[in-house]
């Protein structure tokens, strides 16, 4: 760039300023929403594109958001939340707040320091971050990084043989929960990368284990389907890993009753309410909307956890009314991390933090346990 020096340009430009590289200060951020552009700003397009994405035409994806409008709170007053606390705990571990951070493939995708820098922010924070099974680092590496709670989540598969010993890992690096994904049995199609291929090349979503996915030389399936993780998983592997795993194991991806409650019956220790933030199934519904049924059908015999479009403090206390013990979140910490690494994780998990006890304070609960069903209405369609 030295020769450029004198060109007349690129002095232009200082003079007038070249703002595509500047950003505000992360104490002037506001909500979580504003980390996103600024994420977009710094990743090539595809990394973008894989992060944001949804599947086919993103209907889940809206409906994810959409749903939150038809929640209204029933707020109480002349209560006393002079004294707010919206801390909980979860399988015996304290946790400064009922969001955890979900577990999402490739954090180098949005920085660097990839989950290293996630898991110091989520420290910060005291709260819970769940390392994908497809993280860029690999466990060990992050379990030494990590100053807060770890959780593990398991695609079993495709090295069936390989997944125990992956679990052990995975707990010898301090992870205290296993969360089984049980909804991506095929790859779906994400339209915006299928879009970007013939441009930009596919996203390098990186293998378990640190290294980069080597493409396994497979028989093509009918109707070009591609297996991804779980194609073959039936409840009987529930039984196999309690035997082994030493932690709780949760099952996530749930959306109906039925389910939830064969969850419980094969001896899962939680369950967690997620569409894979519209990832994989389209027409799949919001997972607020199916809240109430899982609630019901789990009667209160294993914690329900949630996730897939919470972005917002108000989004969380709705969860929480309708019977949810924690949320997750997946793509902001991702922007924050993107845009301003370590810092901007816990600043996300800051803001939606203070947003929840704000919220709490003005309808009335001073803690978790002040919190209960008839604090929202759910409108009709
Ligand atoms: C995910 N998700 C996910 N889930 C999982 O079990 N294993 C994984 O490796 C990934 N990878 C992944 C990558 C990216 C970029 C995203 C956005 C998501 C799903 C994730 O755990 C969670 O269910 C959703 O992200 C929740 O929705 P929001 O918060 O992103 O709207
Ligand atoms: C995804 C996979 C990696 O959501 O879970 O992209």
């Amino acid at each position: 760039m030295m020769w450029m020096a004198g060109s007349p340009l690129l002095r232009a430009q200082e003079v007038l300023g070249d703002t595509r590289d500047r950003f505000p200060p992360l104490e002037d951020l506001v909500n979580v929403f504003e980390f996103e552009p600024i994420l977009k700003s710094k990743v090539p397009k595809n990394n973008y594109d894989f992060i944001a994405g949804g599947v086919d035409a993103e209907w889940t994806l809206r409906r994810n958001r959409e749903s939150f409008d038809r929640i209204t709170f029933r707020p109480r007053f002349m209560r006393d939340v002079s004294k707010m606390d919206v801390s909980t705990e979860l399988f015996g571990q304290k946790i400064s707040m009922p969001i955890l951070i979900a577990p999402t493939a490739g954090h180098q995708l949005a920085h660097e320091q990839g989950e290293l820098a996630t898991a110091r922010g989520a420290g910060q924070m005291q709260t819970i971050m769940a390392v994908s099974t497809n993280s860029s680092y690999p466990i060990d590496k992050i379990g030494a990084a990590a100053t807060g709670p770890l959780w593990f989540q398991l695609y079993v598969g495709p090295d069936w043989e390989g997944t125990q010993e992956r679990v052990e890992r995975a707990v010898g690096a301090g992870c205290k929960a296993v969360c089984i994904t049980v909804d991506s049995a095929y790859n779906s199609h994400r339209e915006r990368l299928l879009r970007n291929r013939s441009s930009a090349g596919p996203v390098a979503v990186p293998g378990p284990g640190g290294g980069r996915r080597r493409a396994q030389p497979r028989e093509p399936l009918p109707y070009k389907l591609q297996a991804q993780f779980t194609a073959n998983l039936t409840w009987s592997f529930l039984d196999e890993i309690n035997k082994y795993a030493k932690v709780p194991v949760l099952i996530k991806g749930i959306l109906t009753a039925e389910d939830a409650k064969l969850a419980v019956d094969r001896g899962a220790a939680g369950v967690v309410v997620s569409n894979h933030g519209g990832r994989y199934l389209e027409y799949a519904p919001s997972t607020i909307e199916v809240l109430p049924e899982i609630v019901e059908a789990v009667g209160g015999k294993i914690p329900v956890l949630i996730d897939s479009g919470f972005r917002r403090g108000t989004d969380i206390l709705k969860a929480l009314a309708i019977g949810a013990k924690a949320v997750l979140v997946g793509r902001p910490p991702l922007w924050g991390l993107g845009a301003y690494g370590e810092a901007g994780v816990a600043k996300v998990l800051e803001l939606l933090q203070s947003e929840l006890a704000l919220a709490m304070g003005l309808t009335g609960a001073a803690n978790l346990a002040a919190i209960d069903r008839k604090l929202v209405r759910i409108d009709a369609r």
